[in-house]
């Protein structure tokens, strides 16, 4: 294990995803080794705190650790600075180029700069700008920039926030965070399609039925509502999260395990999505907002109810759809994706349904053998295959093979944040979106925002629901149906 020489900038110290996540993540890398005696953090947020504050903050973060203990946590947070900034004023770049450089020294961080923007995403582009013009760039080690989601909110959006960012990081310097990429099991799909050569080889049209991409949420809309009535379940989550894992799902093998070839086959994946007409969108997407309920004595408000959301407002809480690839090799394979709050249970799950064997020898009772990642919380896949009834009769029954991961070793395994930074400390992007792939998925969302905006349908489902009935008949169309639903055994979580 290397330790990493670096400064680390964190725009937005003081806010809610550096708590939460950033700090927690940063000390998992502390307690490994990969941080420890040559890394400073420089904590920036417009609050007037001092160096002693902040680190009473970070410890106060840590205590949900495993291995908290005050003296563990105060040695990793004297590695903390705090600079009261205002990322709009370029005055206060400069006393950050000085601390920088000051820590660099002070800790022997080789000149290497990790910047990361964990703000709201108006201010990406100004904290570039003038990280440029105040040339905080390091001039001798690595400068790398850690970017926060949402990447724009349409491919114009994103691409103007991509051109001025670009204007001061390349692209091979550009970490974009999505954090799915950093989950275990999302990063086992690789492993699952290509060291297994009884997958490799049936990975194709041939083979496969269909794919499915289940992210549903429990909870509502929560204090979320002035940044979700923005977004939606298409934007929140279909653009980036559910890609990604489409991206994995679809691309073809890499001709090595580095970034690079991972990146390049992802990128034809993506160049292969097959982009809609809106009237194509239209009838291949559902929308919904959850209504009103009653669950088990607790009053759900329906959507248009929640604090801060319009009462005519027509942002959806869960979509469904119907997604092609023009790839040769899974060409006409439906991939549905569902994502939603206020579904059954919190869950991130995708299947893949083979054909049936249809050779005849088994008449009806050959079912359609399928594989499921599970990638949250449950952690692990099965596959349900057909076997034999005991006894003389040739008869079928599905039979399920089961695999959990150890939830001692999972919670030893480190968590997708901590993952995604020692990459990034580490310059290696195959877990970060790169532009290409966002520049795609926002012109194929764009279209079925696009078609929505010409239909004003809104359809509603019942909080606890799996959504919308409309969500079923998109998959009866093609005589299948959703793989995952929630009323059937699942496994233990
Ligand atoms: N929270 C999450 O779980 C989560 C998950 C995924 C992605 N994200 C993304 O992470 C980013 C940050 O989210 P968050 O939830 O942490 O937001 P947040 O709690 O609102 O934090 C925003 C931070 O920005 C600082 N800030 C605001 N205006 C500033 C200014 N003009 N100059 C300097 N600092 C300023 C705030 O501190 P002051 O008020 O002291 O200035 C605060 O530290 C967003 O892009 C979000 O979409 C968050």
């Amino acid at each position: 294990m290397t330790e990493t020489h670096a400064v680390i900038i964190l725009f937005g110290g003081s806010g809610d995803l550096a708590r939460r996540k950033l700090y927690p993540a940063l000390f998992g890398l502390y307690k490994r080794g990969i941080l420890h005696d040559h890394f400073a953090v420089i904590g920036t947020a417009r609050r007037p705190w001092t160096d002693e504050h902040y680190r009473d903050i970070i410890c106060g973060a840590l205590e949900d650790d495993s291995d908290y203990t005050l003296a563990l946590a105060r040695a990793f947070a004297s590695h903390f600075y705090y600079q009261s900034h205002d990322v709009t004023d370029a005055a206060h770049y400069v006393t950050l180029k000085d601390l920088a450089q000051k820590l660099d020294d002070q800790y022997e961080a080789a000149g290497n700069r990790l910047f990361y923007m964990a703000m709201a995403p108006n201010f990406f582009s100004t904290i570039a700008e003038h990280i440029k013009s105040e040339a905080l760039l390091a001039p001798n080690g690595f400068n790398r920039l850690v970017i926060e989601k949402p990447f724009g909110h349409d491919f114009a959006s994103a691409k103007a926030l991509n051109d001025s960012i670009t204007a001061t990081f390349h692209e091979e310097q550009i970490y974009r965070i999505d954090h799915y990429l950093g989950k275990e099991m999302t990063q086992a799909l690789l492993a699952l399609r290509f060291a297994n050569p009884m997958f490799e080889a049936i990975w194709n049209k041939d083979y496969i039925q269909d794919m499915q991409i289940t992210l549903a949420e429990a909870v509502g809309v929560e204090t979320r509502a002035g940044y979700y009535e923005t977004a939606g379940a298409l934007r929140d989550m279909v653009q980036n999260h559910v890609m990604q894992l489409l991206g994995f799902l679809t691309m073809a093998k890499p001709a090595a395990m580095t970034p690079e070839a991972i990146h390049e086959v992802k990128r034809e994946a993506f160049e292969q999505l097959h982009l809609y007409t809106e009237e194509e969108a239209a009838a291949n997407f559902v929308r919904a907002q959850y209504g009103a309920a009653t669950i088990a004595g607790t009053n759900i408000k329906a959507y248009r109810d929640e604090d801060g959301v319009a009462p005519d407002s027509l942002t959806e809480t869960f979509v469904a759809g119907k997604i092609l690839t023009d790839q040769p090799a899974l060409a006409g394979v439906p991939i549905y994706v569902r994502t939603g709050k206020r579904l059954t249970r919190k869950s991130t799950q995708i299947t893949v349904t083979f054909k049936p064997v249809g050779t005849g020898l088994f008449g009806e009772d050959a079912k359609a053998s399928a594989l499921t990642i599970y990638i949250e919380p449950t952690e692990g896949f099965t596959l349900q295959i057909n076997g034999k009834t005991i006894g003389q009769a040739q008869s079928l029954m599905p039979e399920e093979l089961h695999y959990q991961h150890d939830a001692q070793v999972t919670a030893r395994a480190p968590e997708a944040y901590e993952r995604l930074i020692e990459n990034a400390l580490e310059g290696d992007q195959t877990n970060f979106t790169n532009w290409h792939e966002l520049a795609q998925t926002w012109r194929f969302v764009d279209v079925i925002e696009s078609a929505w905006r010409k239909d004003n349908t809104m359809l509603t489902y019942t909080p606890g629901s799996m959504g919308p009935r409309e969500a079923s008949q998109l998959l009866a169309q093609t005589g299948s149906s959703w793989y995952w639903q929630p009323t059937r055994i699942q496994m233990a979580d």
